[in-house]
C-alpha cells in the first residue's frame, strides 16, 4: 500500500486540495446568479470582480461572434429542413449580452480548482437546435465546437470517430488538407438516416466518409483502431454519462497514443475529486472502508478502483510535488479506471 511521511509540507498540500474543492463550490454559487442572464454593464463589472477574486483566466467576457459564424459547419450546414418522427428543428435566439458557457469546464492551478469559460456575444445570434421532445438533442453550440478543438486540430490521414451526432467533427476534419478520409461508428440507425437525408448532401467535399452502423464498444480494439492515423472517441452526451463510458473503454486496456477522448480532462478531473479525498483519508489514518461506503453509484466504483490501485504501490510520498505527480498524472488516473 502507498504510504506517506507525515510532515508540514504534506499537511499544507492536503489542506490546499480541500480548499480548492471548497472554492469551486463558492465560485459556482457566486456566478450562478449571472448564468443565462442578459448582463447589464453593472452586472458585468461585478462578474469580472468574481472572476478576478478566484483568479479565473479571462480577457474580457465579450466573445468574437466570428468564432461561431465563421465556423464552416455553422456556415455551410443548414438544419432547418430536419423533421423526423422523433427529432425536429427549432430556431433558438441567443440574445446579445446573454452569459453562456463557451466550453466545458477547465482545471486551473496546482490543486483542484476549475471553471467554465463563460462569455457573451455582442449581437443576437441564431442557433439551430434539434429537439427530441422538449430536450435539446443536438446543436452546433459554441461549447461543443470549442470542446472538440484539439480533436479537430489533431485529425490527419485516415481519421476515425465513434458517435456521429450531426456530423460536426467529420465535416471539420474533411475540410482539412491533412485529412484523407473519415470513418464513423454510430449505434443509432435513426441518427444515420437523419444524417444521410439532411446533412451529408450539404457537405462540400468529395473525400471518403464511411459510416459503420455498430457499437463503439465492439469496435474499440487495437486491431480495428490501428487501421487509422487518428481516432477521436465521442459517443457520450456530456460528462454526466461520459465518465461511465470512458471507464468502460479504459477497462479494455487499449493504449494507443493517437486515440483521444472528448472531454477527457474534464472527466479525469472528476476522478481526481475522488482520488484526492481518498489519499487524504489515507494520510490522516481515517477509515478507507468508511470513505468508500460514503460514495454512491459510479463514484463508489471509482473509489474502490483507487483503493485497489494504491494497494499495489509500495512507495512512500514525502513531498507536495510527489503528491501532485500522482493526482494529476493522466496515465495513473487511466490505470485506476482500467482496474
Ligand atoms: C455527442 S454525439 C456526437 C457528436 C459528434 N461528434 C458531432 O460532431 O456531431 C454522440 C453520438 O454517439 C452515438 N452513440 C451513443 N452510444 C454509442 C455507441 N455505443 N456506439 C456508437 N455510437 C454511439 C449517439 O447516437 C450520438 O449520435
Amino acid at each position: 500500500m502507498i504510504r506517506f511521511e507525515k510532515n508540514r509540507e504534506l499537511d499544507m498540500a492536503f489542506s490546499n486540495f480541500l480548499m480548492s474543492m471548497i472554492d469551486v463550490n463558492k465560485y459556482l454559487t457566486e456566478i450562478l446568479d449571472y448564468t443565462g442572464k442578459i448582463l447589464t454593464p453593472g452586472m458585468e463589472k461585478n462578474l469580472v470582480s468574481i472572476l478576478k477574486k478566484y483568479n479565473v483566466p479571462y480577457d474580457g467576457l465579450k466573445y468574437d461572434i466570428k468564432k461561431l459564424t465563421d465556423n464552416p459547419y455553422y456556415r455551410d450546414i443548414k438544419l432547418s429542413r430536419v423533421c423526423t418522427d422523433t427529432v425536429r428543428y427549432e430556431k433558438d435566439i441567443i440574445r446579445k449580452r446573454t452569459l453562456i458557457s463557451m466550453n466545458f469546464h477547465k482545471p486551473i492551478g496546482k490543486y483542484l480548482f476549475h471553471y467554465h469559460p463563460i462569455g457573451y456575444f455582442e449581437t443576437d445570434i441564431e442557433m439551430p437546435v434539434l429537439k427530441e421532445g422538449d430536450r435539446v438533442w443536438m446543436s452546433p453550440a459554441i461549447s461543443e465546437i470549442e470542446s472538440m478543438g484539439d480533436g479537430i486540430e489533431r485529425g490527419k490521414g485516415k481519421c476515425l470517430t465513434m458517435g456521429l451526432g450531426i456530423g460536426v467533427l467529420p465535416y471539420l476534419w474533411l475540410l482539412k488538407d491533412q485529412v484523407e478520409s473519415v470513418t464513423v461508428v454510430e449505434i443509432n440507425q435513426d441518427v444515420i438516416s437523419l444524417f444521410e437525408e439532411y446533412i451529408r448532401p450539404q457537405f462540400r467535399t468529395d473525400k471518403k466518409l464511411d459510416i459503420i452502423h455498430g457499437d463503439a464498444l465492439e469496435y474499440y480494439n487495437e486491431e480495428f483502431l490501428s487501421r487509422f492515423d487518428y481516432v477521436y472517441i465521442d459517443f457520450w452526451e456530456s460528462t454526466d454519462d461520459g465518465l461511465k463510458w470512458y471507464t468502460k473503454l479504459m477497462e479494455k486496456k487499449v493504449n494507443l497514443p493517437y486515440v483521444d477522448y472528448w472531454l477527457e480532462d474534464t472527466m479525469l478531473h472528476e476522478v481526481k475529486y475522488i482520488v484526492a479525498p481518498y489519499l487524504t483519508a489515507l494520510y490522516k489514518g481515517m477509515s478507507i472502508a468508511d470513505y468508500i461506503s460514503s460514495m454512491d453509484g459510479d463514484s463508489w466504483d471509482i473509489a474502490r478502483k483507487a483503493n485497489r490501485y494504491f494497494k499495489t504501490r509500495n512507495d512512500v510520498i514525502r513531498t507536495e510535488d510527489e503528491l501532485l505527480g500522482i493526482i494529476h498524472d493522466k496515465s495513473i488516473l487511466r490505470e485506476i479506471l482500467s482496474i
